[in-house]
C-alpha cells in the first residue's frame, strides 16, 4: 500500500515502508544487500529466453530494485534507475534522449558541472547547447528552433535559487514534443512532485536528502511511461550502475527523510529570516521568503522549503568572503548538501551568460544541517562580525 503513489498514507508512514516488501525476504525488514555480477539460470532454455527475474548485475538486483520502487513510488514513475552520483544522473538522460544535431535548453542557474558536461561532452557529440533565463517561464517558446529535442530545468536553481516556472514550460515543450527534464535535488519528491506537473524526467543527487549523512554518492532517475523505456535502454547500454552498498544506503535514508527535512527547513528558514535583519547582509536567497522575487510561484508549486539557501554580503569582495568563512566554527567549508552537519562555501556565478549575479557583494551558500538553531546563529553572527571587521 506504501508503494501505491495515490496512497493517502502520510509521508512518513510511506518513507517506512517504500520499496522492499519483507516477506519477499523472510521478514528481514531491511532489503538483502545482493553483491553480484553473476546470477545462474536453472537451465539452458531458461538462459536462452532470459526467462527469469535477474539475469546479471549490471542489469539490477533486489537492492536496487528496492530502491528504484521506492523511487517509484514517490515521484509516481514508471521507472527509475540507480547511478553511481547526482552527476551521472544529469548525464545519462542527457545522452539518452540527445543526438547529434539535436538542440538543447539549459537554465543559466544550472549546477556547474551539468554545464561543464553540456559545453564540452555533449558540444563535442554535435548538439547545440543554449542557456535560457530562469525566469523565462512561457517565453522559452520564442527560443525553439526546429530541432530542440531536450529543456533542461533546475528549480529552484543552483546557488542562486530561482524556482523556474514549471507548468507554463511544459506548456510550451507539448507543442513541440521536447523532452522536459528536470533536477529536482532542492526539493525531494516531498516538495515538489516534477511528474504530477507533466515533466517528464527527474533526476536527483540522492547523495544528499535521501542519503543525508554526508557519506554516499549517488544518483536517480525517474520516467513518466513516454520516456522510461529510451532512459532504461541508455541505461542498459551504458552500465553506469550503482553498487549495492550506496544503494542500499540511501534506501536507509529515505525511511528518515521526512523528519530529517522538516528540521532542515525549518531551521534555515529560521536563519534566513534572522539573516534579512542583518546590517551586514545585502540579500537572502531563499525562495521561501516573502522578498524573494519569485515567492509566489514557489507557494504555488511547492509543499515547502529544504535546508540551503545563498546570502549576499553588503559590499566588499574575496577579502570580507574569506574573513566571513574563516571565522565560522561549526559550519564546515566544504561542497555538497543534504547532510546532517552545515556547510558553507563561496558561490561563483562568473560562468552565467543570462542570469545576472547579484552585484551587492559577494555571495555565500549555507547549507543548514541538523544543529540546533541558536548554535549556527551565534556561528553566522561570528562570521558577519569577521566581514564587517576585515
Ligand atoms: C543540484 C545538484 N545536482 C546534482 C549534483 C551532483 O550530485 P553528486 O555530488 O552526487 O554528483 C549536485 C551536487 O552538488 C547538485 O547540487
Amino acid at each position: 500500500m506504501a508503494n501505491d503513489p495515490q496512497t493517502k498514507l502520510g509521508i512518513n508512514t510511506r518513507l517506512a515502508h517504500i520499496g522492499n516488501d519483507p516477506r519477499e525476504f523472510h521478514g528481514f525488514v531491511n532489503p538483502p544487500v545482493v553483491h553480484a555480477s553473476t546470477v545462474l539460470f536453472p537451465d539452458a532454455a531458461t538462459m536462452a529466453a532470459r526467462a527469469q527475474r535477474y539475469t546479471y548485475g549490471t542489469r539490477g538486483t533486489p537492492t536496487s530494485d528496492a530502491l528504484c520502487s521506492a523511487f517509484d513510488a514517490l515521484e509516481g514513475s514508471a521507472g527509475t534507475v540507480a547511478v553511481p552520483s547526482g552527476l551521472a544522473a544529469v548525464t545519462l538522460p542527457l545522452i539518452a534522449f540527445l543526438s547529434a544535431g539535436d538542440h538543447l535548453l539549459i537554465v543559466d542557474s544550472v549546477y556547474g558541472p551539468t554545464r561543464h558536461f553540456a559545453n564540452t561532452m555533449l558540444t563535442r557529440l554535435g548538439v547545440e547547447v543554449e542557456y535560457y533565463d530562469p525566469r523565462i517561464g512561457a517565453g522559452i517558446s520564442r527560443l525553439f528552433r526546429p530541432n530542440t529535442r531536450v529543456i533542461f530545468t533546475e528549480s529552484p536553481g543552483s546557488n542562486t535559487f530561482e524556482v523556474q516556472d514549471i507548468p507554463a514550460i511544459v506548456e510550451a515543450a507539448r507543442e513541440i514534443d521536447a523532452v522536459v527534464m528536470i533536477d529536482n535535488t532542492w526539493a525531494t519528491a516531498l516538495l515538489f512532485k516534477p511528474l504530477d506537473f507533466g515533466v517528464d524526467v527527474v533526476i536527483h543527487a540522492a547523495t544528499k536528502y535521501p542519503a543525508g549523512h554526508s557519506d554516499v554518492l549517488l544518483g536517480t532517475v525517474s520516467a513518466n511511461p513516454k520516456c522510461w523505456p529510451q532512459l532504461h535502454e541508455t541505461f542498459l547500454s551504458v552500465g553506469i550502475c550503482a553498487g549495492p552498498d550506496d544503494v542500499y544506503q540511501v534506501h536507509r535514508g529515505l525511511r528518515t527523510m521526512g523528519v530529517r527535512l522538516e528540521r532542515h527547513g525549518a531551521t534555515a528558514l529560521r536563519l534566513a529570516e534572522w539573516l534579512e535583519t542583518q546590517p551586514g547582509v545585502a540579500r537572502v536567497l531563499h525562495p521561501a521568503l516573502p522578498s524573494h522575487p519569485d515567492h509566489a510561484l514557489w507557494k504555488r508549486d511547492f509543499k515547502g522549503a529544504s535546508g540551503i539557501f545563498s546570502i549576499v554580503l553588503a559590499g566588499g569582495g574575496k577579502t570580507q568572503a574569506h574573513a566571513f568563512l574563516d571565522a565560522l566554527a561549526i559550519f564546515g567549508l566544504g561542497y555538497s548538501w543534504g547532510g546532517f552537519e552545515s556547510l558553507a562555501v563561496p558561490v561563483f556565478l562568473g560562468d552565467r551568460t543570462v542570469a545576472v549575479a547579484p552585484q551587492e557583494g559577494p555571495v555565500l551558500r549555507l547549507q543548514i544541517g541538523l544543529e540546533d538553531f541558536e548554535d549556527l546563529q551565534a556561528d553566522l553572527a561570528t562570521g558577519l562580525a569577521a566581514a564587517a571587521a576585515a
